[in-house]
């Protein structure tokens, strides 16, 4: 940074970054003074100077400069300047930021911290304008006014019982799977299930078979731990399960969306579930069925659970409230085998994770008193009409575009275009963010796979074709500019 021309360009500020600037040039100063970059004594241009360059008003360089020189990085030198201070020498060893800005991600990039705000053609989202909010107000009000004196003690570790029980009857008739209540572990989301299932299974340096594209945040999960991954290519039968087997066939688990694969959508055929069933049980490995959105099928039955099939008991079932319900519930559940079931109460009673009580028992009575089914029904049907809204603006709007093919699987909550892998969907999908639109980049969901490129586009939140055909109009645009 020894040149005072050209410090501005070294100071890189991203404007949508939920840091505030004058903390985004506050930390790249103490990172670049913490690296040696700017060196003891070294003077730092004016803050008029450094203002104008990058765009910005005076007092916001003012802040920055004033925190490091609060905190000893800097010195003001009156008429002077301002330069590093002196005191430093190189010799000190001086503390890595914690929470310093990335540079370059090697992670693949997050949505920010997220708040109850959404957006048009958002993913994974339910029909917010459609959830039975009175109905749900009025279940949820009873055991709010009515919470009894005997639930104030420690709550269940595993869950709340009813709820356990709900569940368990729900997934014999919705998803095919037989299991008794003690089977079934309520945990705060499924980012919380994966947890649990690694807290109690996992053991250091397991290899796991990961889809690739896969969902972000079980990605991250796995990498947190420090899993080997060893992604699996998905084709028009999902995960390539013989593929998988030849690349790493000590993997220790293998999690997989059967239903739908996120994000792709496409269902994992018969012949795969076999062959993985078979994986798991000659290699005495487990398998994490992440059954997210399976209900959402709007041709013919949806499909019975990959653990409908589980003879062996290698299947760990994921269930989540989030789509069928609401995300605001973070609630989701773990259907264990029954070999499991000690192991993961042991595991429970030291770290319980299910969500508050009151809320499990609003869901128990939701499903108990028949309206969890009939919600699922309505939604079925209301998002099978949401999708042809979409599709139809799409191929109004967008079919004259040669680098876009439309794909429409018969399942999940979102559509993608598929794009030329010369076209780079990150680019779009910010400046599509930029102006409102939620959509997702299919490549951000990647981990190998450098072939597919595309945007994803959650159909559940449209309410209408004429709200369908603004939304891609203005895609449109955008991808056309
Ligand atoms: C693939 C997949 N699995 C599971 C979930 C559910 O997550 P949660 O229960 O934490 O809301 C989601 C939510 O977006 C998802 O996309």
């Amino acid at each position: 940074m020894g040149n005072l021309n050209n410090f501005a360009s070294c100071i890189s500020i991203n404007t949508a970054h939920p840091l505030p600037v004058y903390r985004q040039i506050y930390l790249r100063l103490k990172e670049a003074i913490i690296a040696g970059n700017l060196k003891p004594g070294e003077r730092l241009p004016s803050m008029r100077v450094l203002a104008s360059d990058l765009g910005l008003a005076r007092g916001t360089v003012e802040n920055a400069y004033a925190m490091l020189i609060g905190e000893g990085y800097l010195e003001s030198h009156g008429q002077s300047g301002t330069r590093v201070s002196s005191h430093l020498s190189s010799s000190h060893t001086l503390p890595v930021i914690a929470n310093s800005l990335p540079v370059t991600e090697k992670e693949p990039s997050m949505p920010h911290v997220s708040d109850f705000s959404h957006q048009p053609l958002q993913l994974g989202l339910p029909a917010l304008d459609e959830f039975p909010l009175t109905l749900w107000n009025r279940l949820a009000g009873k055991h709010i006014r009515q919470f009894p004196r005997t639930n104030l003690a420690q709550p269940p570790a595993a869950g709340y019982r009813p709820l356990r029980e709900a569940i368990a009857r729900y997934l014999q008739i919705s998803r095919g799977i037989t299991c008794q209540p003690r089977q079934i572990f309520i945990c705060g989301g499924y980012g919380s299930v994966l947890r649990l299932i690694l807290d109690t299974l996992y053991r250091h340096g397991d290899k796991v078979w990961l889809e690739d594209p896969c969902y972000l945040t079980a990605r991250k999960i796995f990498t947190h731990v420090g899993a080997q991954i060893v992604p699996i290519d998905i084709d028009n039968e999902g995960m390539q399960v013989e593929q998988a087997i030849q690349r790493q066939s000590d993997a220790r688990f293998a999690l997989v969306t059967p239903a739908h694969h996120s994000p792709t959508g496409v269902t994992l055929s018969l012949p795969r579930r076999l062959a993985l069933l078979k994986w798991a049980t000659d290699n005495q490995s487990w398998i994490i069925e992440d059954d997210y959105d399976g209900e959402f099928r709007y041709q013919g039955r949806p499909q019975p659970a990959l653990k409908s099939l589980d003879a062996t008991g290698r299947v760990l079932y994921a269930g989540t409230f989030s789509k069928v319900l609401f995300p605001a519930l973070r609630t989701a559940y773990l259907a264990v085998p029954e070999s499991q079931i000690e192991q993961f109460e042991q595991r429970v009673c030291i770290s319980p994770c299910a969500s508050q009580v009151q809320i499990q028992a609003t869901i128990a009575d939701f499903i108990d008193q028949s309206h969890f089914y009939r919600h699922l029904k309505n939604m079925r049907t209301l998002y099978a009409r949401r999708r042809g809204f979409l599709i139809q603006a799409i191929s109004e709007n967008l079919s004259h575009l040669k680098h876009l093919k439309i794909e429409t699987h018969f399942g999940g909550m979102h559509l993608i275009l598929h794009l030329e892998s010369h076209v780079d969907d990150r680019q779009i999908t910010a400046l599509a963010r930029s102006h409102g639109l939620a959509v997702e980049a299919l490549s951000e969901w990647c981990i190998d796979n450098h072939r597919l490129t595309g945007l994803l586009l959650g159909f559940t939140n449209i309410s209408s074709l004429a709200h369908a055909k603004q939304q891609i109009n203005k895609l449109s645009k955008l991808i056309q500019a």
